[in-house]
């Protein structure tokens, strides 16, 4: 077990919809610490940055669009194996396959609009904590 850093971003419809809030409690309330929050507005240069992974999926101008609609909530989070815990604690990519108690499986319904990215890696932290927080 290690001690890891994350990002999390909440996404427009997350935010839209006043979830920040009860998004970013679940992680306090998990015992992880908030290292960096920011609210964010993505550009489309910005957003291709962050999604660059995805840029040969047929997706990827929608998933552009989306997160580059509205404001976001990115925040750096730090405790012990952060990666895959976030990760278990969002819940899978489609919020209708998602399990309840996970975030997207209490909140949401959509694909794209999935209310909540987490990073998948250390070096996927890395590279997209860098688009957003310099
Ligand atoms: P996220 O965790 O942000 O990582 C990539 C995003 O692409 C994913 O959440 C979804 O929002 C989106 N996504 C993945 N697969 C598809 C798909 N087949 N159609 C539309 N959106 C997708």
């Amino acid at each position: 077990m290690a001690v890891e850093q994350t990002l999390i971003v909440v996404k427009p419809d997350g935010f839209r919809r006043s979830l920040t809030g009860r998004i970013l409690a679940r992680f306090e309330e998990k015992g992880f610490s908030i290292k960096n929050l920011r609210h964010y507005n993505f550009t489309k240069d910005k957003a291709q940055e962050f999604y660059s992974v995805h840029k040969e999926k047929p997706f990827f101008n929608d998933l552009v669009s989306f997160i580059s609609s509205g404001p976001v909530v990115a925040c750096i989070l730090e405790g012990n194996n952060a990666v895959s815990t976030t990760r278990l604690m969002i819940g899978v990519t489609k919020s209708f396959e998602a399990a309840p108690g996970t975030i997207r499986g209490d909140f949401g319904l959509g694909f794209t609009d999935n209310i909540i990215h987490a990073s998948d890696s250390p070096e996927s932290f890395i590279k997209e904590s860098r688009v957003i927080f310099g």
